[in-house]
């Protein structure tokens, strides 16, 4: 069911021109309108890839489908999508978002991280496990994250955390994010190219040695549920597929399903070709 956003805060950076509101849920979102720029399938990716990579135990904002009211657009001009100096409010209704991790007036979240503090971070190993997760669903794009500091249980979960008494203690920690372009955007042909879900900075990949980096990754992925699919596609609104057809839908589902055993020769396409990416992986 949509969470109602209550608030409107400000547009945010970024090709999509998403916004920030508040929802009636009490979480902040950036949200991502149907009348977006990057096109509507950006809505549908996003949702299925948050899916996907949570049940990869992949760290990734929770999502909801928000409601935008007609009344909150029209006491928010500043609200919509800019073409040529004009701000074109988007329809009432349905639209994307990707919940804040923290309350935005409170604390603090990073898009990026000087080199220094960037080695602080406590789960880098994530984005070993998202490159995994780029290559399976060739998003054409660079790996995105987001920074902030967390308590590590919360992130890493009960798993990894294991009964090391560190983890009931804060950290800088990263969250994934921005999957719009996961399929290869609106047209969910899978094109390879060995720099697709690469992150800017090669420090996050610093203690890839092998392997064993991707396994768990690589594992989930080959065992990963059809149903789980099917799931995801059932709980997209059918506004967000005007333009899509069953038959799209049963074609990307064939196509995600169909290269699960293919993501560690795409990786390895990566390496060859970015070996400075990967210099402790002999
Ligand atoms: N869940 C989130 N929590 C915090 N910030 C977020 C979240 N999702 C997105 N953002 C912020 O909003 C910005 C835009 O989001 P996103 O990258 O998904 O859209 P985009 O339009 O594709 O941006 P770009 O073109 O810059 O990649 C991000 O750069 C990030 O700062
Ligand atoms: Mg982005």
């Amino acid at each position: 069911m949509p969470v109602t956003a209550t608030s409107w805060l400000r547009p945010l950076r970024g090709g999509s021109q998403t916004h920030l509101f508040k929802a009636a849920d009490g979480h902040h979102y950036v949200v991502k309108l149907t009348s977006n720029p990057q096109g509507l399938r950006t809505l549908v990716n996003e949702w299925i890839a948050q899916r996907m990579l949570s049940y990869l135990k992949i760290p990734c904002p929770e999502v909801e489908i928000i409601e935008i009211p007609l009344a909150l657009i029209e006491a928010s001009p500043a609200l919509g999508i800019t073409r040529n100096k004009t701000v074109y409010p988007p329809p009432a209704g349905w639209h994307f978002g990707s919940r804040f991790p923290v309350d935005p007036n409170l604390l603090a979240v990073h898009d990026i991280l000087p080199d220094m503090q960037l080695m602080t971070v406590r789960n880098l190993h994530h984005f070993a496990a998202a490159l995994a997760f780029d290559k399976w669903t060739a998003n054409a794009d660079s790996r995105q994250c987001v920074f902030y500091r967390a308590r590590l249980l919360d992130v890493l979960g009960d798993e990894e955390a294991g009964a090391a008494p560190e983890y009931a203690l804060r950290g800088l920690v990263a969250t994934m994010i921005d999957h719009g372009y996961c399929f290869n955007g609106i047209y969910w042909d899978f094109p390879d190219a060995p720099g697709f879900g690469l992150y800017h900075r090669s420090e996050v990949y610093r203690k890839v040695r092998g392997w064993n980096d991707f396994e768990p990754w690589l594992e989930r992925i080959r065992n990963f549920p059809e149903t789980l699919l099917d799931r995801a596609i059932h709980e997209i609104p059918q506004a967000w597929l005007a333009s899509t057809s069953e038959d799209d839908l049963s074609g990307l589902v064939e196509k995600i399903l169909r290269r699960r055993g293919k993501v560690a020769s795409l990786i390895e396409a990566t390496r060859e070709r970015f070996p400075n990416h990967f210099p402790n992986w002999r």
